[in-house]
């Protein structure tokens, strides 16, 4: 290879460089540094990547493996496609170029809220509207209490499981392994809980969540636009109002509200 002007020129009284070899990465020449070793000997050490090629590729990897982690919980703990890729700061910078003023600052407390709730209270119960990002904040705090804990956890969406249960409860359906994951799992979320009316079946399985979570002490996150009588007739308990109770014993509340995303992007403030 020819020397160019990025050619090592040898400091005085070294002898003359070898040819550079090629970066690993840029696969373009990278020239010898000059050391010395024992007794002083002046020598060429060659090089295999640029110093700026080893810390990308270092990013790079740390990136990947980034990426495997947020896709293996995804997988674990069942969220729907989309949902695992979440965390708590990439909320807030989306909310932050979205939302304005007042309508940010509604959606900022219970980020908030998320973000600081571990060892607070057992359990968060986010309540508000549709389309305010409850569901968004739930994937965020199961994610980031999954990776810092090291302690599994599920997501279930309530609706989807009462569906699923009325086509097949059989070994192996997609209901009987919802159902075993919640069991086995240390954080559970229940997302659209009381919205819309599911099987006595799933009812009395979510009863028995809620209490079982209560009496283990177990962390649960719930997301609603449910109010408390709704949530009763769905699930089958009009007179008692069991789990709404508990519910509201085991978590702290936090309200969700300001305009919805959808709204936000569709008039065009986004990008
Ligand atoms: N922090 C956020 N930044 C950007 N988009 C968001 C954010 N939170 C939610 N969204 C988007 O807004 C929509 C509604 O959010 P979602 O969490 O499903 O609301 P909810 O559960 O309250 O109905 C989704 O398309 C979601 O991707
Ligand atoms: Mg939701
Ligand atoms: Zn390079």
């Amino acid at each position: 290879m020819k020397r160019d002007a990025m050619a090592q020129k040898a400091p005085p009284g070294w002898p003359e460089p070898p040819p550079p070899e090629i970066c690993r990465r840029c696969h373009k020449p990278v020239w010898p540094v000059p050391i010395k070793g024992l007794q002083q000997i002046k020598k060429w050490l060659p090089q295999g990547i640029h110093p700026e090629c080893s810390e990308a590729e270092q990013r790079e990897k740390q990136a990947q493996v980034r990426h495997a982690e947020a896709m293996a919980a995804t997988m674990e703990a069942n969220l729907p496609a989309g949902l695992g890729q979440w965390s708590f700061e990439r909320a807030y910078r989306e909310a932050r170029a979205i939302k304005q003023g007042e309508d940010f600052a509604l959606w900022e407390r219970p980020w908030q809220e998320c973000r600081d709730w571990l060892g607070l209270k057992q359990g968060l119960f986010l309540h508000g509207p549709t389309g305010v990002g409850k569901t968004v904040l739930l994937c965020c705090t199961l994610a980031e209490n999954m990776r810092a804990e090291e302690e599994s956890g599920v997501y279930v969406h309530v609706p989807t499981l009462a569906r699923e249960s009325a086509k097949s409860m059989a070994k192996g359906s997609r209901a009987r392994n919802m159902m075993e994951a919640v069991e086995r799992r240390h954080l559970v979320v229940l997302d659209d809980l009381g919205v819309g009316k599911v099987g006595l079946r799933v009812a009395r399985f979510i009863t028995e969540v809620v209490d079982e979570r209560m009496r283990r002490g177990l962390p649960l996150l719930v997301g609603t636009n449910a109010g408390e009588k709704e949530m009763s007739a769905s699930l089958h308990d009009k007179k008692h109002h069991r789990v709404w109770d508990r519910l509201q014993r085991i978590c702290k509340a936090v309200r969700v509200e300001g305009l919805a995303f959808s709204a936000l992007m569709a008039e065009g403030d986004w990008e």
